[in-house]
């Protein structure tokens, strides 16, 4: 495609809705991520706070945009009261649950760095089940990320391998809650004190939990330990853009201990004078910052722990109903919103139950371990099609089992 001549808006308007038909259906719960849809009056709040915002630039919130920084000051803090901070902490307004976790292994590389009783190349220990980001940050920065197997029977980090891995390059250990791939949160205190007896920095990567676990606590649903109140837990990250219900470009990378937050800036004295940032960009959006303002206000304890009891009500419903149709289990333990189901029938090939899912128009993510599955990260969205989600997968998996049918595994997560 070229530049040309400019069009009118009204027909640009129309191109762009016509191509909004090519992708699935996420308002009638199509997706089973991605998304995170309340309804449409908060999606015109969220539209209208990010556009109130759109052109400022939080790259100029200490001098030009004082209305930035108290947004995010603001944001922080009510982060940071939620996931267990307490005065001393402080926390850096990022873009994604990515940026966050790349800044994460910078500020523990940038302390090791200063502490001077580490060796390099310095190490990170993660479950095999932490997010690809971990390893990314480990490429772009020098260190070397190491997984290991997570625990069989839960699918939990394996404290006692992290302690026999533990080495003199080891600078960080990081813990998921939940992870993505099952869901399950990693055991924070037992890390937290591995982490406090040999001098390491505990990430904990909050992404997904971080703005529902508290309030599915508040509600009264068993939620594990696992934020910055939790000894020897140096850093979390939590995005506003998942379960908090922003405009996507908000993440969250809070430190227990404020002055480290510096291990994660970057400044550089420049012809021009001293060019700093606390994160990774420069010029940075203010309507992201603006909408997760807005939104969280809006939302309120209230509002968040009803969006809470929602999610958790509609993966109850899932599970029920999947754990019902002959051949087909719910993979446990599974914590909060994320779930698979695989088959327990040599007969049912569930990656054939995805292909038929998918002629009927459900977009189906997989897993692969412990068994191949289908994935599902339950979101409010989904609360009114968990009926019409059932029958279909009713209907597929007897389809299967009529013609034999064998599937492909689609490795593609996302
Ligand atoms: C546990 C976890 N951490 C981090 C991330 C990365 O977040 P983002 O896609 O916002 O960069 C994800 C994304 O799904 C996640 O599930």
């Amino acid at each position: 495609m070229r530049l040309k001549n400019g069009r009118a808006w009204p027909e640009l308007r129309q191109e762009m809705l016509a191509l909004k038909e090519l992708d699935f259906d996420w308002r009638r719960g199509r997706l089973p991520s991605y998304i995170y849809y309340r309804d449409d009056a908060l999606l015109a709040l969220q539209q209208e706070a990010y556009g109130l915002f759109m052109i400022e630039n939080a790259l100029g919130k200490a001098r030009a945009f004082p209305s930035l920084l108290k947004m995010e000051r603001d944001v922080i803090a009510m982060a940071l009261d939620l996931l267990g901070g307490d005065e001393a902490s402080d926390g850096i307004f990022t873009s994604g649950g990515t940026e966050s976790l790349i800044l994460a292994v910078k500020a523990a590389r940038d302390w090791a760095r200063a502490e001077g009783r580490f060796r390099e190349p310095f190490r990170v220990l993660a479950s095999e089940t932490a997010h690809p980001a971990f390893s990314r940050a480990g490429h772009l920065l020098n260190v070397e990320v190491h997984r290991l197997p997570m625990r069989s029977q839960d699918f939990r980090a394996d404290v006692a391998a992290f302690a026999d891995a533990i080495d003199d390059h080891t600078i960080m250990l990081v813990g998921s809650a939940p992870h993505y791939p099952n869901g399950v949160f990693d055991p924070i205190g037992e890390l937290g004190a591995l982490a406090n007896d040999r001098g390491l920095w505990l990430h904990v990567d909050a992404c997904v939990g971080g703005f529902l676990a508290p309030f599915a606590r508040l509600n009264g649903s068993p939620v594990p330990a696992f934020d910055l109140s939790v000894p020897g837990v140096s850093s979390l990250s939590a995005d506003i853009h998942k379960y908090g219900f922003a405009a996507k470009g908000a993440s969250l990378l809070l430190f227990r201990h404020g002055e480290r937050k510096r291990y994660g800036g970057f400044s550089f004295d420049w012809v021009k004078g001293t060019y700093a940032t606390d994160g990774l960009l420069g010029t940075r959006p203010g309507g992201a910052i603006a909408c997760a303002w807005a939104v969280m206000n809006h939302l309120g304890l209230d509002g968040y722990r009803a969006l809470a009891a929602t999610t958790l009500q509609t993966t109850e419903a899932f599970t029920t109903g999947i754990d019902r149709i002959p051949g087909l289990r719910v993979v446990r333990p599974y914590d909060l919103c994320i779930f698979t189901y695989g088959s327990e029938d040599p007969d049912l090939d569930i990656n054939a139950v995805a292909d038929a899912m998918s002629r009927r128009g459900w977009f189906v993510a997989r897993g692969l371990k412990p068994i191949p599955s289908i994935q599902i990260a339950v979101n409010p969205v989904h609360a009114p099609i968990v009926d019409e989600y059932l029958s279909d997968l009713s209907a597929s998996v007897d389809e299967v089992r009529a013609g034999k049918l064998v599937g492909t595994f689609d490795a593609r997560t996302y």
